[in-house]
């Protein structure tokens, strides 16, 4: 589930992940330092305010992409934000600091930052031709923030040294906070009480693990992933290293990198018919029958038909996939295949692609005319959005034409039809 990403709606989000970020360095400090009285800060902690209002009211209508399907729908798009984001979309909003004095009650605003890691982690799936900046760069992001955090709790401890500036006791924490953090612990900032002591202990565990997340993380930044993944990404930067070199247009690159992104969210990257030729005949027919059990229950023929049809057909019906606007054949052609719907519409249009004749959906056929009169294609199909279609080759649906004459018939019926519809 992702929200749509459209430049604006990025825009959107930088700006919203900046104003989470100044309301957590911010809130801290005002929490053991007091900064808020500095007339600039409040200004922007009134502006920042607005625009957390201003996002939940966007959240309740942004469109949303589950499974590369975008939901428009008001009303599901209104009751999924109010199960899942509005709470902590409104915690965050509240101008706590406008209402009370200096209070605890701030530390809800940082609730944004749980979206902030949503949309990063949002970003590490859509863009991950990118994939390795983004894990930098959210990396940096989450520890620079953690040492500002736990600088502020050394201050908080030790409270400001009589003689010092609240910027300079800001620094002295930020140093000690650095140096124990890194493990480097010069000893030149201790800790004086039991208090401190176990503070800065913890921080020393925390620094030892950040240390060995950073050497694991970066040696082995796509060996850690499953093996699936390192395989997808492996390809992805293939793929988009060859694009580049032969200077592919960008738009078109988008189409291939959506394609596999699609192919990695549906079968994890793998296609379908490699992994069936590995197996023996008996595994490879019952391991497609499972595979295409949603899909055969879809196809309103396939209901009545006898299991050995069905098992005819599942070994050798062959994936295949397009994305939106793709031709999936084109009139004139010479057909080798039909195709089933498993998953997607098309709409069946005219050579010029001017005239809509009919809309197909999961469940239909399309394309037999060809293969049962020996004809050029009678029409185009275009993809009308992400498809999964089941293609069946000439030779096998002759021979199951052959074999089934209840199959034959429907298909002949559904032929006439069609053509007499179009005259
Ligand atoms: P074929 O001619 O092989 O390729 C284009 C396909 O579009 C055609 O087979 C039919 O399956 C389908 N088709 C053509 N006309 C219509 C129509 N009026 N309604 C639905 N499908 C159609």
């Amino acid at each position: 589930m992702q929200h749509e990403e459209t430049i604006p709606y990025l825009i959107w989000d930088l700006l919203i992940t900046l104003s989470a970020t100044l309301v957590a360095l911010f809130i801290p400090l005002e929490l053991v330092l007091g900064v808020y009285e500095h007339p600039a800060l409040v200004y922007a902690d009134g502006m920042i305010t607005l625009l957390f209002f201003a996002d939940i009211f966007l959240n309740f209508r942004r469109p949303l992409t589950i499974k590369r399907r975008v939901i428009r729908n008001p009303r599901v798009l209104a009751r999924h934000y109010l199960k899942r984001w509005f709470i902590i979309d409104l915690l965050a909003a509240i101008p706590f600091s406008l209402l009370f004095e200096i209070t605890p009650l701030l530390l809800l605003r940082l609730s944004k930052l749980a979206r902030v890691m949503h949309l990063m982690h949002q970003w590490r799936q859509s863009k991950v031709h990118s994939l390795a900046i983004i894990r930098l760069v959210s990396f940096i992001f989450w520890l620079g923030l953690t040492a500002h955090w736990l600088a502020c709790g050394w201050l908080a401890l030790r409270g400001i040294p009589a003689n010092a500036t609240r910027s300079t006791s800001y620094l002295g924490a930020l140093y000690w906070c650095v140096t124990t953090l890194t493990t480097v612990g010069y000893g030149d900032v201790t800790p004086s009480t039991p208090v401190e002591m176990v503070y800065t202990m913890l921080v020393m565990i925390l620094g030892v693990a950040v240390y060995g997340y950073v050497i694991g993380n970066v040696a082995n930044l796509l060996t850690n992933l499953d093996l699936a993944k390192a395989h997808y990404l492996a390809n992805m930067e293939r793929i988009s290293t060859f694009l580049n070199y032969r200077h592919v247009p960008l738009t078109l690159q988008r189409r291939v990198y959506d394609y596999y992104a699609y192919l990695w969210e549906n079968r994890l990257g793998y296609d379908e018919s490699s992994v069936l030729a590995e197996l023996p005949t008996s595994l490879r027919t019952e391991v497609s029958l499972v595979l295409k059990r949603d899909f055969i229950h879809k196809v309103p023929f396939f209901q009545g038909a006898s299991q050995d049809l069905i098992r005819d057909i599942a070994l050798e019906l062959q994936p295949v996939i397009f994305i939106p606007r793709d031709y999936v054949c084109r009139a004139g052609e010479i057909g080798h295949q039909m195709y089933f719907i498993s998953h997607g519409t098309v709409e069946v249009v005219s050579a010029d692609g001017e005239t809509i004749y009919a809309t197909l959906t999961d469940g239909d056929f399309f394309g037999e005319i060809a293969l049962l009169h020996s004809q050029p294609r009678t029409a185009s199909i275009r993809a009308l959005d992400y498809c999964d279609l089941y293609a069946l080759n000439k030779e096998t649906f002759e021979r199951v034409l052959g074999h089934y004459p209840d199959f034959a018939k429907h298909v002949h019926e559904m032929a006439q039809k069609r053509r007499e519809s179009r005259q």
